[in-house]
């Protein structure tokens, strides 16, 4: 039985025709709609350009649900329900004339209203303006807004200023789609309900942490959005910093969405700048050449096949090594890595523990590997603990092995299914839950520190590492790691 309020509202999904809604956005609220989360009032308002009509439109979630739906996941009734909450609205976002028939078919029933916007950032403020000259929005309306909020600190503050004219900021509700995976939630749960972790949760006990999220894809379709963005700003200045954040922050008092944020916004405040000897040092920017992803020829991000610019600077790939400059973490290196046409897809979090103090087994097994705590949040989401035992066997002696404790989601819980972030974060909203949202000034503090490294590239106007694609970057990156004695965990068994 569903443990959640049903809670009836309209929600607007301005982009309804591109790919992030057709592939991620109407299957999610499809789910919810099949798990019977979704109440019965709920209507889903579809707005875009194109000039399609009603049935066209139902036409098209259709084909698209069936496209990003396991077929054993669609089901007949569920599915014909869905659609029946759907309406199409015709709408050019920048034209304040067209916003009436949004208007009219928002007084049919009075539903408070969330607004998603899953259209270019840059005119948020324009569509949230032309919301309240229609008079679409008032003190209950929430919008929803999708990365990236911004190029850099000054086009972000733009951005939210323009939105901040027409909503307080407890009904704005800024995506980081990675803060409603599962396995990134249970960060929560695994710090801070376990006291077994909390009392080991700092410098003195923890060597280092890596933060790896690897993709095979390229950039697909999006060479036009993705040139000009690149992987720091497309994958560090948001989904890699917020798992830092969650990583690394102190207990907040509560769960209420502003204790959790108070804790991370210290996070962000507390990383090291990054000056030129860090730049150099510590931050390695690659690009992808041609190779071979799981066994399929990948052409190289200058010759993709949208490609507009064949001498283009834009990294695929960036490996950092962060440091945050608190009590907690002094002198811990965060090692954060991430990249398109990588070996395999994966997101893990490695927290690497330190040796314990005085080391009494066979001088000869001193570097066996230490404790590691390893958090995947994706494939196979779940922890495995890596601890060391003694090798069975009467031969063996007292020779050590390392071996997991797994706790594998899906097995141990009986999980058919695990959401896709979209029906979490949907979710939230609906209800009024800020807590899986970021809030401004992370936005804010995110940028600062990676537009330190965005102009230290440009001022050096040097050109990124190749990496053959299907590798899991430049040889660089695994140099940067190796200099202080330690190396990448690649191993997702
Ligand atoms: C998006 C990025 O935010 O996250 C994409 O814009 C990236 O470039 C995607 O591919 C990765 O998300 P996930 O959930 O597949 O790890």
């Amino acid at each position: 039985m569903p443990t959640v309020a049903k809670t009836k509202c309209d929600i607007a999904l301005f982009g309804a025709q591109g790919d992030l809604a057709l592939r991620k956005l109407f299957p999610a609220l499809y789910q919810l709609d099949k798990a019977n989360l979704l109440a019965p009032q709920l209507r889903v308002l579809g707005l875009a350009r194109s000039p399609i009509d009603q049935e066209n439109f139902l036409e098209t979630v259709r084909i698209h649900l069936c496209k990003f739906i396991a077929a054993n996941e669609i089901d007949e009734i569920a599915l014909a329900r869905f659609l029946a909450r759907l309406f199409y609205i015709e709408i050019d976002f920048t034209d304040g004339n067209a916003y009436h028939t949004l208007h009219d078919k928002l007084c049919e029933t009075n539903n408070p209203l969330v607004c998603y916007f899953a259209t270019p950032a840059a005119i948020y403020g324009e569509i949230c303006q032309n919301l309240s000259n229609a008079g679409c929005i008032d003190n209950h309306t929430r919008i929803v807004l999708e990365k990236p909020i911004g190029y850099d600190l000054a086009s972000s503050k733009k951005i939210n200023d323009a939105v901040a004219q027409h909503f307080a900021e407890e009904q704005i509700y800024r995506i980081d789609h990675y803060l409603g995976k599962e396995t990134v939630q249970n960060l929560i749960a695994l710090r801070f309900a376990n006291s077994l972790f909390g009392s080991q949760w700092d410098h003195n006990h923890i060597d280092h942490i890596e933060i790896t999220v690897a993709e095979t894809i390229g950039i697909e379709h999006r060479w036009g959005y993705f040139d000009r963005a690149g992987q720091l700003r497309d994958m560090v200045q948001n989904h890699l910093l917020q798992l830092l954040c969650l990583i690394a922050m102190d207990p907040p008092n509560d769960l209420s969405a502003d204790s959790i944020r108070d804790e991370k916004v210290k996070v962000l405040k507390a990383l090291k700048p990054i000056d030129t000897h860090s730049l150099n040092h510590d931050v390695i920017r690659g690009q992808y050449c041609a190779g071979s992803v799981q066994g399929q020829l990948a052409p190289g991000y200058l010759e993709e096949p949208e490609g507009k610019d064949s001498q283009s600077c834009t990294e695929t790939f960036v490996a950092i090594k962060a440091q945050i400059c608190n009590w907690r973490w002094a002198n811990v290196p965060f090692y954060l890595r991430t990249g398109k046409r990588m070996t395999e897809k994966l997101s893990q979090i490695i927290i690497h523990f330190k040796r314990p103090p005085h080391y009494i087994f066979a001088p000869e097994q001193r570097d066996i590997a230490e404790n590691k705590l390893i958090i995947r949040l994706q494939p196979d989401e779940g922890i495995s603990l890596q601890v060391l035992t003694k090798d069975q066997g009467l031969e063996k002696g007292m020779r050590l092995k390392p071996g997991p404790l797994k706790l594998n989601f899906s097995d141990t819980f009986h999980t058919q299914r695990i959401p896709d972030a979209y029906e979490r974060l949907f979710l939230e909203v609906i209800q009024g839950s800020q807590y899986l949202f970021v809030r401004r000034d992370e936005i804010e503090y995110a940028w600062v520190w990676c537009d330190q490294i965005i102009n230290g590239w440009q001022s050096q106007n040097t050109r990124p590492q190749k990496y053959p694609a299907g590798s899991w970057g430049p040889v660089s990156s695994i140099a940067m790691i190796t200099r202080d004695g330690k190396s990448w965990h690649e191993d997702s068994a």
